[in-house]
């Protein structure tokens, strides 16, 4: 892996325009990118990643407007973009027959996930570019997502990849997915936005249908949650006032803030997962709005 810095935006470009792949920021995980037009380019991420054919890839665009050359929009898709994006939302909408985006990303139905980074490096890409990315998280399939460019290449290691350097991300946890292909409206996955933020401000109400056939957030340690004890060679992820103190023991917010807590699950998922503490044992996390995404992404990666 290879790391390069904002200066290196029009490099990036040429990268993405030889279909090859680049990792870069976005306000929720890293994503890693690739021209949604090409086939080639496509082919790719899933290789790279490691994922099923069947579980489709989302498509980042500049705005929401330039989206609507390749899929349908409903009156719900156009309030919640006007409201939510740039943002963690993705709308999964139909697939316009004449649309180039490559088939692959749609992995066998005829809808498109959409989604607008609010991260001025993932935008400025996008300006550049006359072609969408196709960007799933930059990890491997089932293992933990990546919040800075380290964790990226760690995740990566044997890959001759680029990674474009913006630091920690924001929110730290994916965006929320919402699918409005059907005669209702879903949540396929809780994510940064929550159910009630969305229904709140756009008043929508939304089912929730969250069971993934796919396995996610996978560390290679065992992982325990809402523990009220650890031992000494445990690793411990806190929230507030510690329940003990480990040797390695790291706070996901002291202030027990669970936006912070957020921005932080992943990176410290990692440090812990390559310390060598014998199991990650995991304080209870409030179940209150992003507090819902984090306990989400933890539960996952306990099974
Ligand atoms: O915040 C995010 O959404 C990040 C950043 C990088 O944009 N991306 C991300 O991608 O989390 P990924 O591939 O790890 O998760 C996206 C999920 C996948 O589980 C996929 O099943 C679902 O979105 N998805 C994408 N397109 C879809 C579609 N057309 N229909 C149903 N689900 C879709
Ligand atoms: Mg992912």
């Amino acid at each position: 892996m290879k790391v390069l810095n904002p200066g290196d935006l029009d490099f990036a470009c040429k990268i993405l325009r030889s279909d090859n792949l680049l990792a870069f920021p976005t306000e929720t995980v890293y994503g890693l990118g690739g021209n949604a037009y090409s086939d080639d380019a496509v082919f790719k991420i899933f290789q790279c990643k490691k994922r099923s054919q069947f579980n489709p890839i989302s498509v980042c665009y500049f705005s929401f407007h330039k989206s609507l050359s390749d899929v349908e929009p409903t009156k719900e898709a156009e309030l919640l973009a006007e409201n939510f994006l740039p943002g963690a939302l993705t709308l999964v909408l139909r697939r316009k027959n004449y649309s180039k985006i490559s088939w692959l990303c749609s992995a066998g139905k005829n809808t498109i996930g959409i989604r607008v980074p609010d991260h001025p490096m993932a935008l400025s890409l996008l300006k550049n570019l006359n072609f969408p990315l196709a960007a799933p998280s930059a990890n491997i399939s089932s293992k933990l997502s990546s919040t800075t460019a380290l964790d990226v290449c760690e995740s990566f290691k044997s890959e001759d990849l680029y990674v474009l350097d913006g630091g920690i991300c924001n929110l730290g946890i994916e965006s929320t997915i919402v699918d409005l292909s059907g005669d209702q409206p879903r949540i396929l996955r809780i994510g940064a936005i929550s159910k009630e933020e969305l229904e709140d401000k756009c008043r929508i109400k939304f089912t929730i249908e969250t069971g993934s056939k796919f396995s996610h957030y996978k560390p290679k340690k065992q992982i325990i949650l809402n523990v009220q004890y650890a031992e000494e060679d445990d690793g411990l992820l806190t929230f507030g006032t510690p329940i003990a103190k480990t040797k390695y023991c790291l706070n996901l917010s002291e202030k027990s803030d669970l936006k912070e807590a957020a921005k932080n699950l992943f990176s410290m998922l990692h440090s812990l997962d390559s310390s060598d503490a014998k199991r990650i044992c995991v304080m209870p996390i409030p179940n209150i709005g992003i507090g819902q995404a984090i306990n989400d992404r933890l539960k996952k990666a306990s099974n």
